[in-house]
């Protein structure tokens, strides 16, 4: 009972059992199929932790980096209310398209904000706004970018946010410290960053289930 087969029937019956994604979810994860990059989205159960992440802390607004067909973007706005707000960066036209059409199928099209363009370049100008912090931030974009977002989203929170780093063990390759794989250097260097800052406490945790070998970090600011 050890394989990817396997993985995948764990996460359905935990989705099945527990998660019950109404149609709004299921037709956004069904969605992906017309982004750049399908299949990528969280999974219903990581989608529903980040979700109810953002209700244990009482997140009224959130941050995303990566929006892809707003799967993710979508279990945030949930979290957040009706008063809360998303903003999502996306580098795609073409995804930020399909997934603002989801998030209006989803009725949520009046608490997410898409921002189409670099993300280093939509988060800097996110920093030059004067606004609320963001209570929740998911960072999931291109991973060779993780330590310019993390820098931006310490621009950009309060002590008490949580950040959540997705994608962190590239199929274990992020043990490797000679790895000079773009990837693994971004998800490396965003860690150390994270250590090695004081106002900072993390943890990362390994996951197996239907994307396979994966994982993600949890990161508390302290301060
Ligand atoms: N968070 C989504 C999945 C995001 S997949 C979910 O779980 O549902 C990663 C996304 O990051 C893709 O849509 C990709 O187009 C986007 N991306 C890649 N490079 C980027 C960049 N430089 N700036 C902003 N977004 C980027
Ligand atoms: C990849 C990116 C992701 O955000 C993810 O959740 C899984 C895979 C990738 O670029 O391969
Ligand atoms: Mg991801």
């Amino acid at each position: 009972m050890d394989s990817p087969r396997d993985w995948t029937a764990v996460d359905d019956y935990f989705t099945d059992e527990l998660v019950r994604q109404d149609q709004a979810l299921i037709d956004t994860a069904r969605g992906d199929a017309r982004t750049t990059a399908p299949g990528i989205a969280v999974s219903p159960p990581q989608g529903k932790l980040l979700s109810l992440i953002g209700e244990m802390i009482g997140a009224r607004r959130a941050l995303e980096f990566g929006t892809l067909a707003g799967y993710s973007t979508l279990w945030l706005a949930r979290a957040v209310g009706p008063q809360g707000r998303v903003v999502s960066l996306e580098l795609e036209e073409q995804n930020a398209a399909v997934a603002r059409e989801n998030l209006t199928a989803a009725g949520m099209s009046d608490r997410v904000e898409i921002r189409v363009g670099p993300a280093t370049a939509t988060s800097a100008a996110l920093v030059a706004e004067p606004a609320e912090p963001f209570d929740l931030v998911f960072i999931d974009a291109d991973k060779p970018n993780n330590p310019a977002y993390l820098e931006a989203t310490m621009a950009l929170t309060r002590p008490g946010s949580v950040i959540v780093l997705d994608n962190v063990t590239r199929q274990g390759r992020v043990a490797d410290s000679e790895s000079t794989a773009p990837d693994v250097i971004g998800v490396r260097t965003a860690l150390r960053t994270i250590a090695e800052d004081p106002r900072l406490d993390a943890t990362a945790l390994q996951t197996v289930g239907m994307k396979g070998w994966d994982g993600f970090a949890v990161i508390y600011r302290r301060s």
